[in-house]
């Protein structure tokens, strides 16, 4: 009879795997040795997973937990995390007001990258942690994977987490095409950023990740696109939780910013439906605002955070206003010392346990291309009293000025289908 040392030799040994060898490994990785999972997840990274070897971990990390039915009409989203990425909060809402179903299921920030679910709970009261009865029940949530959705994968990451295993595009690819199978979808969008704050810095590596997401989602007879889009500047004008759910209420009013709007467009796009006539009636805040209710936020509270948002949303009381040391075009933001400085402050994590301050954030005032007088304020810094501010020049050195006006950049690189 097959064993897990069996399995674990034969992928030492460069052999392809087989659906009832990852069925053996997801069913019993409670069970499993610590040891056999690292050496699990150290042979799928020496010797990689083939393209049929990852739809089928994919498929039995899938069937290792709970899932929702396949339906019409059930879509989502996934973005593999950048700086100032909010996209989802402003997605979600907007797809129900057009008639999608959308059982979004989130992840939280790890280190310069902000997380969907943080930022919601900058909404005081916001439960983002359903149970499998609520999600059925709801035809538009935003909520953390449950024990029970994809278990092997938890287990797995966790030992990736440890090991030195995560970046393998097998693992990754399995690790989030279960999930979102998990959701019972008929069309998946997938936002791969590119860039130095992204998790794959080249296009060659972020083409390589969604061409691998792509086929493993259509394995399980998902719909899915991918869109390979630039992650070097912050998206939008806003990074933090609190603030970023700021922005969000900006966008759902037909106030956000030029290229975020490109990006939650062109997501819904893809997904089929169009979302504009429903920023532009209102129906998508009304929809925010109704999800932050059947998510448990008071309706009082919810009604002020759509009317004043900073009446309810946490802003640490320092203000730092950051002004430019010369006169010229901004060239360039960097995206990753902005989100590094943030992370430091309090406003990201740098490990799975830690504790953020929602009310942390940055607003930019002027984005990249636009021209800036010495002195004039670029970025506005709300930190907490008392925290230290000896690493402040991190934030000057992220923006860079220069006499001609840089080529406005659409965030697209290109499709994957
Ligand atoms: N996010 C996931 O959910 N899994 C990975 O393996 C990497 C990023």
């Amino acid at each position: 009879m097959v064993d897990i040392p069996d399995i674990l030799a034969r992928k030492r040994d460069g052999e392809e795997l087989t659906q009832s060898d990852f069925n053996l490994i997801c069913n019993e990785i409670n069970s499993a040795h610590p040891a056999q999972l690292g050496a699990f997840a150290m042979a799928c990274t020496i010797n990689g997973l083939s393209e049929n070897e990852t739809a089928l971990l994919t498929e039995a990390m899938l069937y290792s937990g709970a899932s929702f039915k396949q339906e019409k009409g059930r879509v989502d989203k996934h973005s593999t995390g950048g700086v100032g990425d909010k996209m989802s909060i402003v997605l979600a809402p907007a797809l129900a007001a057009a008639g999608a179903t959308v059982p979004m299921l989130a992840g939280r920030g790890l280190a310069h990258t902000g997380g969907t679910i943080d930022k919601l709970e900058s909404i005081p009261g916001f439960n983002t942690g359903l149970t499998l009865e609520e999600m059925e029940a709801s035809h538009c949530f935003i909520s953390r994977q449950t024990d029970e959705i994809a278990p092997a994968d938890s287990a797995l990451y966790a030992t990736r987490d440890i090991t030195g295993t995560v970046p393998q595009i097998g693992l990754i690819t399995s690790s989030i095409i279960s999930k979102k199978a998990a959701e019972g979808l008929e069309k998946l969008v997938l936002d791969v950023k590119c860039g130095r704050a992204a998790f794959m810095k080249t296009e060659k590596d972020a083409r390589e990740l969604a061409e691998s997401m792509v086929k493993a989602g259509k394995s399980l007879s998902i719909d899915v696109c991918a869109q390979i889009t630039r992650m070097d500047h912050p998206i939008g004008r806003y990074v933090g939780n609190a603030h970023e759910i700021f922005e969000c209420i900006q966008c759902l009013q037909g106030h956000g910013p030029d290229d975020t709007m490109e990006l939650v467009y062109m997501q819904a796009d893809a997904l089929g439906y169009d979302i504009r006539p429903h920023i532009k009636d209102g129906t998508a805040l009304g929809e925010f605002r109704d999800m932050c209710v059947r998510q448990g936020v008071d309706e009082m509270v919810a009604n002020m955070l759509i009317a004043d948002p900073w009446s309810v949303l946490p802003k640490a009381e320092q203000e730092i206003k950051i002004h430019s040391k010369e006169s010229g075009y901004i060239t360039d933001i960097d995206a990753l010392l902005i989100g590094e400085y943030m992370c430091r402050l309090g406003a990201g994590r740098t490990g799975q346990e830690e504790k953020l301050d929602h009310g942390i954030g940055l607003e930019i005032t002027f984005p990249v291309g636009s021209y800036v007088e010495e002195g004039e304020c670029i970025a506005v810094l709300n930190i907490p009293s008392g925290v230290d501010t000896s690493q402040l020049p991190m934030m000057y050195e992220a923006f860079k000025f220069g006499s001609v006006q840089p080529k406005h950049e659409p965030r697209l690189i290109d499709t994957v289908k």
